[in-house]
């Protein structure tokens, strides 16, 4: 076995995936259950419905002991449900690098796209590095692209939109939004160029002291997260300077989605949550969706449709680590524990 492992968990269900070192059947068992591979190919997955919610599971994956627990059973009815779609960085490079998708990051975000509004996400979130060199030529190719979404769109920009070039306002409009979706105020700030502007960091604190609840979308994130610590790690830039706002947020209940990183973390900071995404060009190719209910947000990573081409990412990303000696594009480091994506934001009691 070369790899096995769970993609994603909710309150009823569970997503394995495998490579096997050589061709043949994968065969997985959950608590006296087996289940076995119809083709022999070796890289695949498993998805088990009818689960118990909060349940603890143990499974076997060809030899390899993967345990789960289930995530407790929503509350009420669903109030709606979006979508996290980080950094697709939509190219026209005519080469991979590293792991990451570019010749197919087209082809992987039209995909999630499309998978969001199979799956019902109302509109999806995308916060930054919608392309990857913010070139005119790029923005033209990205635009065509998500003109055509079946879903409503949110962007922001990242450091590779290049937003001061002008083809963002042209091409998407507003670099920082403010919307209300489920009791929330969602404000997307811009902080492509490595800072947070100080009028969306005054922006922030007006929402917070009007006592309402917010949710923050952001390309560099605002608190170092314990989990991501290779040496170049960036979270915005000017945080010593925002210090009065970081310590403020602690203080109240807010989320805080994050692009850039790419490395699965879910990390608390007093009471505010930070989300760094996933992404789909690069293992774990990945987005969210986040199911709306009155305990909270069920986040459920949604992979792209082929592990084969997981698995490429994974172990070109591996390769990759071993011959630039940078370890962050190593698999392991970039997922390092389904529960980092698959989670409940519980609302307030
Ligand atoms: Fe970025």
């Amino acid at each position: 076995m070369n790899y096995a492992d769970i993609i994603n968990v909710t309150e009823s269900s569970v997503l394995f995936s495998y490579e096997l070192e050589n061709a043949g059947f994968a065969v997985l068992s959950v608590e006296g259950t087996e289940y076995k591979s119809v083709e022999a190919t070796g890289t695949g997955r498993f998805e088990i419905t009818g689960l118990e919610p909060l349940h603890a599971y143990h499974a076997e994956l060809s030899g390899v002991s993967l345990d789960f627990t289930t995530l407790p059973a929503p509350e009420g009815k669903e109030l709606g449900r979006f979508a996290l779609i980080s950094d697709p960085h939509v190219s026209l490079k005519d080469e991979n690098r590293k792991g990451r998708f570019f010749i197919e990051s087209a082809a992987i975000m039209r995909e999630a796209l499309e998978n969001a509004a199979d799956l019902g996400a109302e509109f999806a979130v995308v916060p930054g590095d919608v392309t990857n060199e913010g070139t005119a030529e790029e923005y033209d190719y990205c635009k065509k692209l998500l003109d055509n979404s079946p879903i409503p769109l949110h962007l922001i920009p990242g450091n590779h939109d290049y937003p001061e070039r002008g083809y963002w306002e042209k091409c998407f409009g507003l670099r920082h939004w403010v919307m209300q979706k489920y009791g929330y105020t969602w404000i997307a700030v811009d902080t492509s160029s490595g800072q947070l502007p100080d009028e969306d960091a005054d922006l922030i604190r007006a929402h917070i002291e009007k006592g309402e609840k917010l949710i923050i979308c952001t390309h560099y994130h605002f608190f170092e997260p314990p989990r991501i610590n290779h040496k170049s790690v960036l979270g915005i830039r000017n945080a010593a300077a925002h210090q009065e706002l970081l310590e403020l947020l602690k203080k109240n209940r807010v989320m805080i989605y994050a692009g850039h990183q790419n490395v699965c973390s879910c990390a608390v900071f007093g009471k505010t949550t930070q989300l760094n995404l996933p992404q789909p060009p690069q293992f774990p190719c990945e987005w969210i969706l986040v199911r709306v209910f009155a305990n909270g947000f069920y986040h459920q990573a949604i992979p792209v449709n082929s592990e084969v081409w997981r698995q490429w990412s994974r172990n070109s990303g591996n390769a990759a680590a071993e011959f630039y000696n940078e370890r962050q594009w190593r698999g392991e480091y970039r997922l390092q524990s389904f529960d980092q994506s698959n989670f409940i934001w519980e609302e307030k009691k």
